[in-house]
């Protein structure tokens, strides 16, 4: 899965040199054994990722420290490299928990995707390095480097808290950078809500980024037993944040689709991942709709929105035999399925 080099990857390989000259903090968008890379060359790196499928991918393999979680742990590091993640905001918030980590001096090192926002690096170190430099540019890929000036303060997790309010459910919704729809409730997501009563027993929240869904069942039935997964650290951080805003409780945890869930529940929901042009993002909705049915117990339902034009109906016919569209506005549909 991760076994070839991204173009940003081969592009670091012509920088070993200089990449490998002291052990790095290696944080942001990792999709490839870039960390098995630089130790072959150098001092092993460290690995800070808010992945957890590429936690569970790297951690068996040797000579590299791997940590999975919304915070790097307190260890002083000797340099920074930060792949760009998909959202500026991300990389903010990456810098930020990262740099307090070195000395005054040490290199800061951000690489990426031209077309994946890499070209704001100087703009997201000035805060933190006097100069930045572009250090190489191939396979439509940037490195930039830059040296940290001053000594970064710890990060204080409650700065980077975003809270929007969701008046009908009378709750307040806490996000995080990078975590899916920050700043309001997705179209999707209400069109979910307002076709999800009378849900009672174990009930699991699939993907639950900021929380939002399991939040609003919990409200509407305080009886249910509500569990929330999500592949993203800053998602579960996320969500557990929402459950103590609202005085609400659900087990949380880190799973890469249904791999970490155990038993069968009373109901899946669920706004699945969805990004055109990425296949890991349908392949993990795709095994979601074949595996739930193991997690449901009988009478049990699989509920979900997901974009009209997707083909998941078929897909839950042939897993459940059945499978009722419960309500439809254009642009989202809401399917139901029993087990
Ligand atoms: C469309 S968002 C829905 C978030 C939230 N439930 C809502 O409605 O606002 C999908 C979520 O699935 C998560 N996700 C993506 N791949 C996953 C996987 N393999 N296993 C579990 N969660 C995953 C993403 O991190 C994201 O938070």
């Amino acid at each position: 899965m991760y076994e070839a080099l991204t173009p940003v990857s081969e592009m670091l390989s012509r920088n070993l040199d200089t990449l490998c000259h002291q052990p790095l903090l290696v944080c942001g968008l990792l999709e490839d054994n870039l960390p098995g890379l630089l130790a072959e060359h150098g001092p092993a790196p460290r690995v800070f990722t808010t992945d957890f499928r590429y936690f569970q991918w790297l951690s068996p393999r040797s000579g590299v420290n791997t940590e999975f979680g919304a915070v790097p742990a307190n260890e002083p590091a000797a340099g920074l490299l930060l792949l760009m993640p998909k959202a500026k905001a991300e990389a903010e918030y990456l810098l930020a928990a990262c740099l307090p980590l070195l000395p005054p001096g040490a290199p800061v090192f951000m690489a990426g995707d031209n077309k994946g926002g890499v070209k704001a690096a100087p703009k997201l170190l000035a805060p933190y390095c006097e100069q930045v430099n572009k250090l190489d540019s191939a396979r439509r890929a940037s490195l930039y480097q830059a040296e940290l000036s001053r000594p970064v303060p710890p990060l204080v997790a409650a700065d980077w808290v975003r809270r929007y309010p969701l008046a009908e459910e009378r709750l307040t919704i806490c996000t995080l950078p990078g975590v899916f729809s920050a700043d309001h409730l997705d179209a999707g997501t209400r069109l979910l809500l307002n076709n999800a009563d009378g849900l009672h027993g174990r009930v699991l929240d699939f993907g639950c980024g900021a929380g939002v869904i399991g939040a609003s069942l919990l409200k509407r039935n305080p009886g249910i037993e509500l569990e929330q997964i999500d592949i993203n650290a800053l998602a579960l951080e996320a969500s557990r944040l929402t459950l103590a805003e609202n005085g609400l409780q659900a087990k949380v945890y880190a799973s890469d689709g249904l791999s970490q869930v155990q038993g069968r529940f009373d109901c899946i929901i669920s706004n699945p991942p969805f990004h055109a042009g990425l296949k890991t993002f349908y392949s993990t909705t795709e095994t979601l709709l074949t595996q739930a049915k193991d997690y449901l117990k009988p009478g049990g339902c699989l509920l979900l929105v997901a974009n009209a034009f997707l083909p998941y109906p078929e897909l839950i016919e042939q897993r459940f035999g059945q499978c009722q569209t419960l309500a439809s506005n254009g642009r989202f549909k809401i399917y139901r399925a029993q087990a």
